[in-house]
């Protein structure tokens, strides 16, 4: 696609999905739904792209994040006008082709993108439409034909009955040769129904100047739903569902019972895995083969290894290495590294640390910015101390260490290699390799205690 560029309208507000964010930022399975039409250019080969903003023009603008080149149109006067405000970015692309997409179109996939692309080309069009053929046509435009020829687009509101009954719809989005888009742009006129400046007006302007107009029909009518409000962007988010999860089936995921299953459309799970009821698996993830994920887990910008079991438990921004089992019911947070054959068990907390190999951190356990080495073991309720209530300290835990149930760790501090803590203790300095770290009260015990306090108490039962 060398050459080639691409115009995202991203401008409209979208006043009926009643959210404090632009429309385009409303998501389908907690992807932006103009995330997945950048994605769709980008997997179709298209690396220049800019998108039109609008409304909420800074929130687009993070979230593109220098990921495209944004255009900005101060006022949606119609998408003619909008694809007006991109000319700068246009003209740099003269020579090539523009395939022009709206931002709350999240269906429109990469290979629809480069199949009409080929028919763009070979039959050496002006412009093509990429059209889908509905059931229910209502709201979108209509492609008019003369002949089999494509004549023009109507929209609905100015359409006429015969019109209206066109079963064959404009998706929204269309592949331009960029000099031919621009020799029409400035004429396209806000003379119809909605006062708009229509980018659909230029296939009857291209045909005027004797320019050849084609359509490619997309072989599923998806590629054309958009989303208005909430109850369309939940409907979205239902097939979006359903054609990922399906896609993971015939790459080889098993998949038992899909309640409560959901998957961003860029997690990547590898043949072989298992994804449990109630899984949600967000953004940049990867589940490798063989691991077996929830019942009940959240796993976000993560990668699970090979083997590995995630049992009713939420990951953010780790990695976990091969044949670690973590849960039920723990938390690993932003920034952890388990390494392989790890055991992590219920309630235990990790955020900010290194677990090495074969350790054991197996029940109510906080650990906080630590290093911990191969084959530790923690008892049970340990807690790395690692804030004083203004600064965080890391903890360094040296391998085949034991630390004894109860222990506090206070950072900054370290266990040395073989070292073991007794149980109950506040270690605040450093325990030196092989020893035993001893930091409580010694125990004394009181003979005769009991007879002195009890004398004279009746006993209930
Ligand atoms: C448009 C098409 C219609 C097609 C439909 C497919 C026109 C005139 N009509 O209608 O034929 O069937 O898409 O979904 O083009 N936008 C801007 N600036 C504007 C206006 C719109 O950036 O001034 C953006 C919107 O944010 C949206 C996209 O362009 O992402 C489409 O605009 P919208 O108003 O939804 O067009 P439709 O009426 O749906
Ligand atoms: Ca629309």
């Amino acid at each position: 696609m060398e050459n080639n560029c691409a115009v995202i309208l991203a401008a409209g507000a979208g006043k009926r999905m009643k959210s404090d964010k632009p429309k385009v930022l409303c998501e389908v399975l907690c992807k932006p739904m103009l995330g997945w039409v950048v994605s769709s250019c980008e997997q179709a080969g298209i690396d220049q792209i800019c998108a039109v903003t609008g409304h909420g023009r800074e929130l687009v603008e993070d979230y593109l994040a220098g990921r495209c080149a944004t255009a900005y149109q101060a006022e949606q006067l119609g998408t003619g006008h909008a694809v007006l405000c991109a000319e700068d970015f246009l003209r740099e692309h003269l020579d090539g082709d523009v395939v022009i997409l709206c931002g709350d179109a999240p269906f429109m996939d990469s290979r629809t993108i480069s199949q009409a692309h080929k028919a763009h080309a070979e039959q050496g069009n002006a412009v093509t439409v990429i059209s889908a053929e509905l059931d229910n046509p209502s709201g979108y435009g209509r492609i008019v034909r003369e002949g089999g020829a494509v004549t023009g687009i109507v929209e609905q509101k100015d359409a006429t009955p015969e019109q209206i009954a066109i079963r064959e719809v404009n998706s929204g989005t269309y592949w331009f040769k960029v000099r031919d888009l621009l020799g029409i742009l400035n004429e396209i006129k806000p003379d119809n129904a909605q006062g708009e400046y229509y980018l659909t007006d230029a296939v009857r302007l291209l045909l005027g100047q004797g320019k050849k107009v084609g359509a490619y029909t997309a072989e599923t009518p998806d590629v054309v739903l958009g989303a208005n409000d909430r109850k369309t962007l939940y409907r979205l988010n239902t097939i979006a569902r359903e054609m990922i999860i399906e896609r993971h089936m015939e790459n080889g995921v098993e998949f038992v019972c899909t309640d409560g299953v959901i998957i961003d459309p860029d997690v990547e799970i590898d043949c072989g895995a298992t994804i449990l009821p109630g899984t949600i698996l967000k953004g940049k993830t990867k589940i490798e083969a063989h691991a077996v994920i929830g019942p009940n887990s959240l796993i976000e910008d993560s990668t699970i290894g090979q083997h590995s079991v995630i049992n009713a438990t939420q990951v953010y921004q780790s990695a976990v290495h091969d044949q670690v089992k973590i849960g039920p019911f723990c938390h690993i947070r932003p920034n952890s590294v388990i390494h392989t054959k790890v055991k992590i068990g219920d309630f235990v907390e990790v955020k900010n640390s290194v677990v090495g190999a074969g350790t054991a951190i197996s029940h109510l356990t906080y650990v906080g910015d630590s290093d911990v080495g191969k084959n530790v073991n923690f008892g049970c309720g340990c807690v790395t101390v690692n804030y004083d209530g203004i600064n965080k300290f890391r903890t360094t835990i040296e391998d085949g260490a034991f630390i004894g149930c109860n222990t506090n760790l206070v950072a900054p501090v370290t266990v040395g290699e073989n070292a073991y803590t007794a149980a109950g203790s506040t270690i605040t300095k450093d325990v030196p390799g092989g020893a035993l770290g001893i930091g409580r009260a010694k125990q004394v015990n009181r003979e005769g205690f009991a007879d002195k306090k009890l004398a004279g108490r009746k006993t209930k039962v």
